[in-house]
């Protein structure tokens, strides 16, 4: 029997493996230049975190989740997300009483049973951050623009910022009655989830992806027009922040978000190249969320971007990411008594940390040759017994075909300075 990748998984193949280091170390840079540190956290969590953090009555909890119980009986889910385990980590290891705010980024894995089409997996990658303690939008601008700067450094241009605000618990109260009141008549003909979702939570209802409920939701009172003072002026001053920074966006009511964590600002950069749904990279602040769960009064906010969207629109744009080289150098043998000389040369190469091959599966001489050219090794010494009588190489660069006469007892200290 032959097995297959699981439906929504992806084998990333080593041949691919250099685009995601790029977007790996680049999005690493980008936040380390804004003061984030990077935290890993574990892959899966106990259930009713997610349940609580991320809400009962979003989809990603009633659907999607990949929830199982372990050998001792525990509820266990693979993270739909990362922002509930970072939450979780940062009340736990206590860094409420680290110096605000306290700044995180992330490279993980998430899970969610989906259906499968373009930029939409069920296992897939997501880069992050979370910052907790600040209050002010100044941060809010600042998670935006290190967006633009990791899109401007990976050469990605042309992608939409929406943003939006959906209030705080006070403002979301009288929009909720609006909000029911605007539904009540057609309830009966919308779909279970919202039938539950309209005593619960109706804002969920917004983002229902049955056609349905769409249209319905295409009419609903919108709530920017419900803000209360306080989140008005949110807003308004994240808008002429980012105005100061130059970063172009939109305001588009629609944005909702779906996880139910979301305050005020929330926010997704979209291109048409990503998938049906267009959203590269969603997020926004959530200053309810550290405190409804056994910790202090913290606000915090964040971003989650898929990488295979990323990567996909990358592809899209035409940007070039370049292959890195990590072999240096072949070391070609004529005969096989020269071999354990080759292997100790290479192995003082290694030590030396520069990248070196030699051949493993008995290739002739010609073979050899052909292997390097094709693998695009840039330089190649050939070893002959004349060579180490002599202690003598040419060492060959492959791109102009030149040849440098080294010693051969000069191999590394020759590698190390060009
Ligand atoms: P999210 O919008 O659910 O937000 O996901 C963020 C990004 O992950 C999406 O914009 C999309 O690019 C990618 N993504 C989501 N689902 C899939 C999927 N099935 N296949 C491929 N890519 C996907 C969050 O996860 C929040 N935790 C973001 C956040 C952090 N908000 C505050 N802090």
């Amino acid at each position: 029997m032959r097995y297959a990748a699981q439906k929504g998984t992806k084998d990333i193949l080593p041949q691919d493996i250099y685009r995601w280091h790029k977007a790996e170390q680049t999005f690493a840079e980008v936040c380390h230049s804004y003061g984030y540190e990077e935290i890993r956290i574990p892959t899966f969590e106990q259930t009713d975190l997610f349940q609580r953090s991320v809400g009962d009555t979003t989809d990603v909890v009633q659907k999607e989740m990949y929830t199982f119980d372990d050998k001792g009986g525990r509820s266990i889910t693979l993270r739909p997300e990362g922002t509930a385990g970072v939450v979780r980590s940062f009340i736990e290891n206590g860094m409420t009483s680290l110096a605000s705010p306290v700044r995180m980024f992330y490279n993980i894995t998430a899970f969610r049973y989906e259906n499968v089409q373009k930029g939409r997996m069920r296992e897939f990658h997501q880069f992050g951050l979370e910052a907790f303690g600040a209050q002010g939008p100044e941060i809010d601008a600042e998670i935006i623009s290190i967006l633009t700067v990791f899109f401007d450094r990976m050469g990605i241009k042309n992608t939409k910022l929406c943003i939006n605000s959906i209030g705080c618990p006070t403002c979301r109260k009288a929009y909720n009655d609006k909000l029911k009141d605007y539904f009540r008549p057609n309830l009966e003909k919308m779909c279970d989830d919202c039938k539950s979702r309209f005593d619960k939570n109706p804002l969920r209802m917004i983002d229902c992806k049955d056609d349905r409920c769409k249209a319905f939701a295409a009419g609903a009172p919108r709530l920017i027009d419900y803000l209360c003072e306080d989140c008005n002026n949110h807003f308004e001053s994240l808008k002429k922040q980012l105005e100061n920074l130059g970063i172009k966006y939109e305001i588009d009511s629609s944005i909702v978000r779906g996880l139910d964590y979301y305050t005020r600002t929330v926010f997704e950069f979209k291109s048409e190249n990503v998938g049906t749904q267009g959203t590269i990279c969603g997020g926004g602040r959530y200053d309810g969320l550290v405190e409804s769960m056994d910790g202090s009064s913290v606000p915090g906010i964040g971003f989650a971007m898929g990488a295979e969207r990323f990567l996909m629109e990358c592809e899209a744009q035409g940007i070039e990411i370049e292959k890195p080289n990590y072999v240096k150098v072949y070391l070609a043998s004529l005969n096989d008594e020269v071999k354990p000389f080759i292997s100790k040369t290479c192995l003082e190469l290694r030590r030396a940390g520069i990248g070196c091959e030699q051949d493993l599966v008995g290739r002739a001489f010609k073979a050899q040759m052909k292997y390097a050219n094709k693998a695009k090794i840039p330089y190649v010494i050939v070893v002959g017994e004349d060579e180490i009588a002599n202690n003598k190489v040419n060492v060959k660069n492959m791109a102009d075909g030149s040849q440098t006469e080294v010693a051969l007892d000069g191999i590394v200290s020759f590698f190390e300075n060009i």
